[in-house]
């Protein structure tokens, strides 16, 4: 048994939770609000989700903020969520480091405005020696593109056919040196991966709860987190292996 805090005890606490924060949207629909409220209620809720994985010891959280694709979306909601990343990544930062949490920046570099690609930085830089938590933000980030960008730099490293073994596509992964998720949470129902960490969500653990992401609170982290315990590792063994 793996006890965290006074009153709370898991079966296993995942050292790497990853999540799709999805449902800001249709939050905001459902109370007659702009689909922005929603994004900001989101935002909100990423204060308490940071808390509790610190609280719990979750070593590792891993946010999808912004994907790829997602630049596709209407050209008033795209600039909406810049100007909301734009003030969290400097707003939140003092909290960050209140919470001992590191931050780390995964996905493409090109494309981010340089304004905000330097807050970023500033962010990573400010909180490099937090280890209580590592928050990793995935944005402007897709795991294809991820792979194909990895693939990209090992032909340019010229690295031998025979030298390419899993462990070192993995150190050219953005996520290079963190540990693999073990539970990954998709909220709001939605049964979809979404091209999100596909190289390195292998073997983790799945949870799609139906609660929308700005109502999803340390109760429901609470209860993914028992769900994971309950679940049976198998690593494509089988139960009596050893
Ligand atoms: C998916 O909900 C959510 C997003 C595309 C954005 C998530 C971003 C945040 C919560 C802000 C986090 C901030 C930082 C700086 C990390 P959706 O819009 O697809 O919802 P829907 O499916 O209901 O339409």
């Amino acid at each position: 048994m793996n006890s965290t805090s006074e009153n709370i005890t898991f079966a296993a606490i995942p050292q790497h939770i990853a999540i799709i924060m999805d449902g800001n949207g249709r939050w905001a629909q459902a109370r007659g609000l702009p689909r922005l409220a929603g994004h900001r209620a989101g935002t909100e809720n990423l204060r308490r989700i940071i808390e509790a994985c610190v609280e719990f010891g979750v070593k590792v959280l891993t946010i999808y903020a912004f994907s790829t694709e997602n630049w596709g979306r209407p050209q008033d909601e795209v600039s909406g969520l810049m100007n909301l990343f734009d003030d969290v990544f400097e707003r939140e930062l003092a909290e960050l480091n209140r919470q001992g949490a590191r931050l780390i920046h995964i996905g493409r570099t090109e494309g981010i405005r340089p304004g905000m690609l330097k807050k970023i930085h500033n962010g990573e830089q400010t909180t490099r020696d937090n280890q209580r938590l590592t928050l990793c933000v995935a944005f402007n980030y897709g795991g294809r593109d991820e792979i194909v960008h990895a693939i990209q730099r090992i032909a340019q490293d010229k690295i031998p056919s025979e030298e390419i073994t899993d462990e070192l596509v993995s150190r050219y992964m953005y996520t290079a040196g963190l540990p693999d998720p073990d539970l990954v949470i998709r909220t709001s129902g939605e049964l979809r991966t979404s091209n999100f960490l596909i190289w390195q969500a292998a073997y983790a653990e799945w949870v799609f709860p139906e609660t929308f992401w700005p109502d999803f609170g340390r109760e429901h982290l609470m209860e993914a987190i028992h769900e994971y315990g309950r679940r049976e590792r198998r690593f494509g063994l089988i139960t009596t292996q050893p």
